[in-house]
């Protein structure tokens, strides 16, 4: 045996190595040149017969073969399992023990929170949800609401008509809700009725022409302004906080007789006790009743309406009206 028979050997064992493509090619590899039978092996058993002088050379020849061809194997094992692993991985591209793609959890827009909140208040009172359409007749918008013809709201210039008809519009208020209402049914009624209205405003901060609001209706024998008063003071306090307390100022609305304003009592930004002006509200007109099919003489009734997103933007702290609708989602998450 000769240094470059040891070295052929060593050349062959490292290229076999190199090129197993599978793990099983490797293992024959690994026999082949480091098993009992290998050249490697019976080199080395064999250092014993030589003679004395070329023991020492030989041995440490094929020592150090042995080591370069079990450090190639050494390599190349870990190269294939890394491969087999990956191969393994893309075939079933679903471990299920990896963690899921993380998934933005939605929210409820901030004026359904506060409509939600609204109608929870008033269904603990015993009211039920009410719904109407958004393009109205004229007649159940303002006509069965005690609102003359001629009178400014009824004028194109406030109101969406809609395919050039008079009769046919988006409804202004959501007090319609009320006159369907009355019309189908006999009391003992309480509803509330949220939903969109329009009116012809250019918008600003404050003004849209698409915006929301909030009807309530109690009709019943025997009630009064004091259950006005109280629904009112009870549906404030439990939508804003049990501080707050509330003032009725004489007002006018076309279907309510008396008519209110409804404050509500605030911290203005001086710190100084201020009232806010939330609802309009008020008996409701017996015209209205009787238009509806309802015997006033027996009943009576209290109404009240409010913008809800004028009571969303105080709620949260919101100054323009405009973030409401502009599906911006850096807002819209602050509500999560
Ligand atoms: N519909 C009125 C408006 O849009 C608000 C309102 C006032 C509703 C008094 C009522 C009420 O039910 O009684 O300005």
């Amino acid at each position: 045996m000769t240094d470059p028979d040891l070295a052929n050997i060593q050349e062959r064992a490292l290229a076999e190595i190199r090129a197993a493509a599978t793990l099983a090619e490797l293992e024959a590899a690994r026999v082949a040149h480091t098993g009992r039978r290998s050249p490697l092996a019976e080199t080395l058993a064999g250092i014993g017969g030589l003679p004395p002088d070329r023991r020492g050379v030989v041995g440490k020849a094929a020592n150090l073969a042995r080591r370069a061809v079990e450090q190639a194997l050494a390599t190349r094992t870990e190269e294939l399992e890394a491969e087999e692993m990956g191969a393994a991985l893309e075939r079933d591209a679903t471990d299920v023990t990896l963690p899921g793609d993380p998934h933005p959890l939605g929210a409820l827009h901030p004026i359904t929170q506060v409509r939600q909140e609204m109608e929870d208040i008033l269904l603990a009172l015993g009211y039920r949800i009410s719904d109407g359409p958004e393009v109205e007749t004229e007649w159940h918008n303002f006509t069965a609401l005690n609102t003359p013809a001629g009178h400014p709201a009824r004028s194109p210039s406030d109101t969406f008509f809609v395919d050039g008809r008079p009769d046919r519009m988006l409804r202004t208020q959501t007090s319609p809700v009320q006159v369907r209402e009355m019309q189908q049914s006999q009391p003992p009624i309480y509803l509330v009725a949220p939903g969109v209205v329009y009116r012809r405003d250019d918008i600003d901060a404050t003004h849209s022409p698409m915006f929301h609001q909030m009807e309530g209706l109690a009709v019943d024998e025997g009630l009064t302004m004091a259950h006005l008063k109280g629904t009112m003071l009870h549906f404030f306090r439990e939508l804003l906080g049990s501080e707050r307390e509330i003032l009725l100022q004489p007002h006018f609305f076309p279907f309510t007789e008396p008519s209110v304003d409804v404050q509500v009592s605030y911290i203005d930004k001086n710190g100084r006790p201020a009232w806010l002006e939330l609802a309009g509200a008020g008996m409701v007109d017996p015209n209205v009743l009787e238009s509806c099919g309802i015997d006033s003489e027996r009943y009576t009734g209290f109404a009240f309406g409010c913008g809800l997103d004028r009571i969303a933007m105080i709620r949260f702290g919101v100054p323009d009206l405009r973030l409401f609708f502009e599906n911006d989602l850096r807002f819209l998450e602050q509500f999560a």
